[in-house]
């Protein structure tokens, strides 16, 4: 009676054992071996090759196989969205201050390109709805609004210029807003509720951000060093989609690309997958 008592709870224990093992073999496999292939995503363009946010940073992004472009946003004095990373021209153009103070045909006049190399002296920096109509076809987008704070109505400004895009012929490719200032994201979606708003992070969040930024942001975009599976898992819960930034060593892409991440920013889109 003793025996078969023990042998019984011996084949309890079996069975739990090869339970536990199916189960996080199982888990193993998903998080490691996903069929799911992460969005290429070209930072400010192919920023790793070319003078970052220009023409010729587009054309290569998507000559390297990028299905989405990664670009900023500013407005001009006469209150035109141009696209260009830094809030001031210094680092990245011939003009210097503030890019805020100058009309959008005074900057079409700077030269964008030759900071990085003497062969991009004819880059300029380019209108958004140069960059939109240029590339419709063959991209998607994904606009940051740079320090939206600056430029007080730019969600508005965005929403208009997005309309007159959608309108003006049928849009295969996504669109999607991201920026920093959660804030400007939340107005943006309630302009525009039909285009995907995510927020950038660079420092640890907690539960019940997440679940508030849910309320109105499609993903949410980590930088490379914070992410891991447990960040990932906890956004991908609330129902928000994971885009990382910017991931230009190869074999950190391989590991996204391995985990269920939902899209790679890289100055290399060379180094996404096929
Ligand atoms: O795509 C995210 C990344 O662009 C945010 O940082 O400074 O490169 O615009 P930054
Ligand atoms: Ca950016």
């Amino acid at each position: 009676m003793v025996i078969e008592f023990f042998l019984i709870i011996l084949i309890i224990m079996l069975f739990l054992f090869v339970l536990k093992l199916n189960g996080s073999k199982s888990t193993f496999q998903e998080n490691l071996h996903t069929q799911h292939s992460p969005l290429k995503i070209g930072h400010r363009g192919a920023a790793g090759y070319c003078p970052e946010n220009t023409i010729a940073s587009y054309k290569k992004a998507i000559e390297m196989g990028a299905e989405v472009l990664e670009l900023d946003i500013h407005l001009s004095k006469d209150d035109v969205l141009v696209v260009h990373h830094d809030p001031t021209l210094n680092r990245t153009t011939s003009g210097k201050g503030n890019l805020r103070d100058y009309t959008s045909a005074e900057l079409k006049e700077l030269d964008a390109g030759s900071w990085y190399h003497p062969r991009f002296k004819n880059e300029r920096i380019p209108l958004l709805s140069e960059v939109l109509e240029r590339f419709r076809a063959e991209a998607g987008f994904l606009i940051e609004l740079k320090h939206p704070a600056l430029y007080p109505g730019i969600e508005a400004k965005l929403a208009e210029e997005l309309r007159k895009f959608t309108a003006s012929a049928s849009i295969t490719q996504p669109i999607m807003i991201h920026s920093f200032d959660a804030e400007s994201m939340k107005r943006f979606h309630v302009l525009m509720p039909d285009v995907q708003v995510g927020v950038l992070i660079k420092r640890r969040i907690d539960d019940e951000t997440l679940k508030e930024l849910a309320k109105f942001a499609s993903f949410i975009n980590p930088k490379q060093t914070i992410l891991n599976p447990k960040l990932q898992q906890r956004i991908q819960k609330h129902g928000m989609k994971v885009y990382t930034w910017t991931v230009n060593n190869k074999n950190r892409v391989r590991m996204f690309e391995k985990m269920r991440i939902d899209g790679i920013i890289s100055d290399f889109p060379d180094y996404f997958s096929d």
